[in-house]
């Protein structure tokens, strides 16, 4: 059965494909963000509203009466919690995005710690949602994350919530094109580069058609659960690059660096010491779920986004707050490394 669905963040990459997934399932779609954004593909009849869900005023009154289901892409901490919560009596079941940066290993290293000696966490591969996560407080993003998690599942019973921990995210009309270390690369004809821990580092990506389905799927089964969010297989960063360069027709010769990156030199968005691979069985188990696409089948689409985001346009002014720029390529340091390794 579907209804009335509300979309926070529905301009963005996860909001443009989940509102689509529900208008398509037959769900009557009102798409709220602060600029009032659209999407092309998005069926006829998707309702759109300019609306910051910070101003609890006005986020209330573009709810009006409610809605059967509100998906919150840009939730980020308990106040965000708390708010949805205060708004219960007029939301039938919520579905509201997380991320995997939560999960910490079993001797308590997660994102956090990541720069400590001895930090780098050693999840279970794959984790389970049952795996331990932060403690939840106002410190950094994923213990913030952690708190949004934590008020909206001990309210369960007064709004059902799908928490989705999603990996990292990919896709068009990302703001954070992970691939554009492959991909800039690529445009300025270089020939090497240098992937870290051997390049086997494996993050595990999400496509945001995967997301949108897992979102549509939770719409018409709510619940108070957590689920992971990931593509159906993580590749390792060498794959990627491999994929990225198979797509563009480009070759450059991939020189391993058997243990972390030597200053910037080896680093890339996936470079992480140990494995971050969700376990997909529990969305499956409870949602019949099954993902639409793969990393690999929907990477040209996303290159095709990128190269025309990028045509004639200096890269630093679509992403650059996003990528840091000067750690992903430096090239004149990575030249150097080379030439002192002979
Ligand atoms: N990127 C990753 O790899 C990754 C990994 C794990 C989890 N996540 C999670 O993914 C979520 C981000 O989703 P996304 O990647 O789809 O973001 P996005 O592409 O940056 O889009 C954000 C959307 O939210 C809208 N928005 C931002 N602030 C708003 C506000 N205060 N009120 C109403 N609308 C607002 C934006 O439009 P306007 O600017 O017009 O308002 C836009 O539509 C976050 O919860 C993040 O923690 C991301």
């Amino acid at each position: 059965m579907t209804g009335t669905a509300f979309v926070i963040g529905a301009s963005g990459q996860i909001g443009r494909r989940a509102v689509r997934a529900l208008a398509e399932d037959g769900w009557q779609v009102t798409a709220a963000s602060r600029g009032g954004g659209t999407d092309e593909e998005w069926p006829r009849g998707v309702r759109t509203v300019r609306v910051d869900r910070s101003d609890h005023a006005a986020l209330t009154a573009a709810l009006g009466d409610g809605c059967d289901v509100l998906l919150d892409c840009v939730a980020f901490d308990g106040d965000d919690a708390r708010h949805l919560l205060s708004l219960a009596d007029r939301i039938g079941s919520a579905v509201v995005v997380s991320s995997a940066a939560v999960y910490t290993d079993d001797r308590g290293r997660g994102f956090d710690t990541q720069e400590e000696p001895d930090g780098a966490p050693r999840y279970p591969v794959p984790i389970p949602e049952t795996q331990s996560t932060v403690a939840p407080g106002p410190d950094t993003y994923a213990t913030r994350k952690a708190e949004l998690e934590q008020e909206l599942l001990a309210a369960g019973d007064r709004l059902p919530t799908t928490l989705l921990r999603a990996g990292a995210i990919h896709g068009p009309h990302s703001p954070l094109p992970r691939e554009l270390f492959f991909v800039r690369r690529a445009l300025d004809g270089r020939k090497v580069r240098v992937l870290a821990y051997g390049g086997a580092s494996r993050f595990h990506p999400v496509h945001t058609a995967n997301i949108a389905e897992l979102v549509r799927l939770a719409a018409r089964n709510p619940g108070s659960r957590v689920l992971n969010a990931g593509d159906p297989v993580a590749p390792t960063v060498a794959e990627i690059g491999a994929a990225v360069d198979a797509a563009l027709g480009h070759e450059a010769e991939t020189v391993l660096l058997d243990g972390p990156p030597v200053g910037t030199v080896g680093d890339s968005p996936w470079a992480v010491a140990h494995p971050l691979v969700m376990d997909m069985s529990e969305a499956g188990r409870v949602l019949g779920y099954r993902a639409v696409t793969t990393y690999e089948k929907s990477l040209p689409e996303s290159l095709g986004w990128l190269l025309e985001a990028l045509h004639g346009a200096d890269w630093r002014d679509l992403f650059g707050r996003a990528v840091p720029a000067l750690d992903f390529f430096d090239y004149a340091a990575e030249d150097r490394w080379l030439a002192d390794r002979g």
